[in-house]
């Protein structure tokens, strides 16, 4: 049955793609497809169609419990013919209920079957291979333009920006700052003229969920500093590593970014690789700042060297990244993830308060007017 799925394998390399379907495909990129299926055998190969430009989160049927989502496509291929297939199908449904687009894969359109794929919600029936990657294209497509709408063109601009550096990094193509100058310039003009809350409030209704941390992260860290007093070429200094900090996720698998659950042991130690991933991308860039390179590495490390990934020390770790670190949990903290909802920014602060070894009292206690009034 496999190979019904690796008879199609999208290719879009070579392509003269403009800016714009760049963000789109990127987008497509961020889309994570819930593979259900009945039959274990069609999970690697729906991986090898999709990935890497979709995430792809399997689950067998009637194995393991389903956790909850509302991010991504729904994508059922299973015989529902067989009633039990139909109840656990339902039952699958049911916790992944705020997913709109739910498409079912039917073979030769058996009539029963699509008649019973839109009994149980089916947004979409597909029959064809080739199908699939048009149809997911398509419904990214749709979701970057939902963003792009209730986006203010400041949220629109720097995600952006955003979209290209990740775009090209996953591509294989050199990195140009000036993306990462321009979404960092758009955020300390916001943060500057309506404050930090409004920015806040702006980038939460923005749903992509790395881009929107990345947003997150610049806009605490460069609030941070203008409310301590840096001048501007420091507050241009942090608010670049803020923005940068995380790039090395461009190379994490988006089935481990997005996980809907806690990370195991393993995915947890592939996601610990993104420091060292992100500086080993910017450190040959000509005249990248050491204040850079050092945020990016180090922003996981702490004070009491249970940090990582090179496990050091107060007197190693600069004021840039203990200010980056506290910005950065703070930051997500205050996001919401698809295991648990925001919390709320006191909420929030009081767990900073609590890493007493880890972070900088001094600089926790200066924070508390960024977390709690800016
Ligand atoms: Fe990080
Ligand atoms: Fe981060």
């Amino acid at each position: 049955m496999g190979g019904y799925y690796r008879s199609y394998i999208f290719k879009s390399k070579g392509r003269d793609l403009s800016f714009l379907h760049q963000v789109f495909l990127h987008r497509a990129f961020d889309m994570l497809v819930h593979f259900v299926t009945d039959e274990a055998s069609k999970i690697p190969a729906v991986r090898a169609m999709l990935e890497p430009q979709f995430g792809v989160i399997p689950q067998l049927l009637g194995v393991g419990d389903t956790p909850g989502s509302s991010n991504g496509v729904l994508m059922v291929d299973a015989d529902l013919r067989q009633m039990v297939r139909v109840e656990q199908i339902r039952l699958v449904l049911r916790k992944l209920s705020c997913i709109s687009e739910k498409l079912f894969v039917v073979q030769n359109q058996v009539r029963s079957m699509v008649e019973q794929a839109y009994a149980l919600g089916a947004t979409d029936v597909i029959s064809r291979p080739k199908e699939i990657i048009p149809k997911l294209v398509q419904i990214a497509e749709k979701s970057a333009q939902t963003d792009l709408a209730i986006a203010s063109p400041e949220t629109d601009d720097s995600a952006a920006a955003f979209a290209s550096l990740f775009s090209a990094i996953r591509n294989g193509k050199s990195i140009n700052l000036s993306d990462a100058e321009r979404a960092t310039s758009q955020i300390i003009d916001s943060v500057a003229q309506n404050g930090l809350s409004a920015w806040l409030d702006e980038v939460r209704r923005y749903h992509q969920a790395t881009f929107q941390h990345c947003l997150l992260v610049s806009g605490v860290a460069v609030g941070f500093a203008m409310d301590i007093g840096f001048d501007t070429p420091d507050i241009r200094r942090l608010g670049m590593a803020a923005t940068l900090h995380d790039i090395g996720k461009a190379h994490i698998p988006l089935s481990i970014l997005d996980k809907p659950g806690r990370l195991d042991p393993t995915e947890e130690r592939i996601m610990r690789r993104h420091p060292v991933i992100g500086y080993d991308l910017l450190k040959d860039i000509p005249n990248i700042s050491p204040e850079i390179l050092d945020g990016v590495r180090h922003h996981h490390e702490y004070l009491d060297g249970s940090g990582y990934p090179d496990a050091l020390r107060a007197p190693e770790i600069s004021d840039l990244v203990r200010l980056l670190t506290i910005s950065d949990i703070f930051a997500a903290l205050i996001e919401s993830r698809p295991y648990r909802p925001a919390m709320l920014r006191p909420e929030a602060y009081k767990i900073l308060c609590g890493m007493d070894g880890q972070l900088e009292r001094s600089l926790v206690k200066a924070f508390r007017n960024v977390a709690l009034v800016v």
